[in-house]
């Protein structure tokens, strides 16, 4: 049987906390017909929207976070500071950080530690770029970073982690990857941590596909079989949208 799918929506920076408590709420009623069974839904917006966001029937994420718990780290958010205000999930390592922000596989590595020592879940992504899809090396790219994120990394339950597949030439391009492709890549994703965690666990990890993800290429993607669900950008920012696509996933579900 195929895991719980997830449909997440990473709101990067947008939303502030005003924006955040109207569309929490909202989303919340809008959520009471689809079973909780169905599918996981998470919102994270930037760190300063979180409280307002008050999660009811949904989860919240964090975008990002730093790996130690205090001192002198300017400008950094803990995640015991995540954990106070009741944060379930965060991204680690989505590719605007690494792009953008020198993130790099040690950096995750230690913040998919610290998150799981404080019992929030790591949405680990990963990820190639153009060059390295047309020279052929994505799988061993996308190989590389998982096992370097992963270092020394262990889990109780396979639902303490989630991986994002999320080809960067796919980010807010509308060059959403095939089907096919996706699936090829989750393939060799479940293959790694299935090595890494054994196969009960690594094959109950869900794998979310993300990069340029709406509601007329889901059901594709979803009927692939390694695809758990989605990681969702620009989307995830309208409401109805946001919505459309959790309906359609949970439809799907027996
Ligand atoms: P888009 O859905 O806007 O392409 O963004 C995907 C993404 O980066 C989610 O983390």
């Amino acid at each position: 049987m195929k895991p719980r799918p997830i449909v997440a929506g990473n709101w990067k920076l947008n939303k502030g906390p005003a924006e955040a408590r109207a569309f929490g709420e909202a989303l919340a009623g809008r959520l009471g017909d689809v079973p909780r069974s169905k599918v996981d839904v998470i919102v994270a917006p930037p760190f300063v929207s979180l409280p307002a966001l008050k999660p009811q029937g949904f989860f919240s994420g964090a975008q990002d976070v730093y790996w130690e718990d205090k001192g002198a780290f300017t400008g950094e958010v803990s995640p015991a500071m995540l954990k106070e205000i009741g944060v379930d999930y965060c991204i680690v390592g989505h590719s605007e950080r690494r792009q953008l922000f020198g993130e790099t596989d040690r950096t995750v590595n230690l913040k998919v530690s610290a998150l799981l020592a404080k019992g929030i879940r790591p949405i680990l992504c990963v990820g190639e770029k153009l060059e390295e899809r047309k020279a052929g090396i994505m799988y061993n790219v996308v190989r590389f970073q998982l096992s370097a994120g992963l270092f020394d990394v262990s889990i109780k339950n396979p639902e303490d982690i989630v991986v994002a597949y999320e080809p960067v030439w796919a980010i807010g391009t509308g060059n959403v990857a095939t089907p096919q492709q996706a699936e090829d890549m989750h393939e060799v994703i479940r293959q790694s941590l299935e090595k890494r965690f054994g196969i009960d666990d690594g094959g109950r990890i869900r794998i979310l596909y993300g990069g340029s993800v709406n509601g007329d290429n889901i059901e594709g993607l979803m009927d692939k079989d390694q695809i758990n669900g989605a990681l969702v950008g620009g989307v995830s920012l309208d409401l109805d949208k946001f919505i459309s696509i959790i309906n359609l996933i949970a439809k799907r579900e027996k």
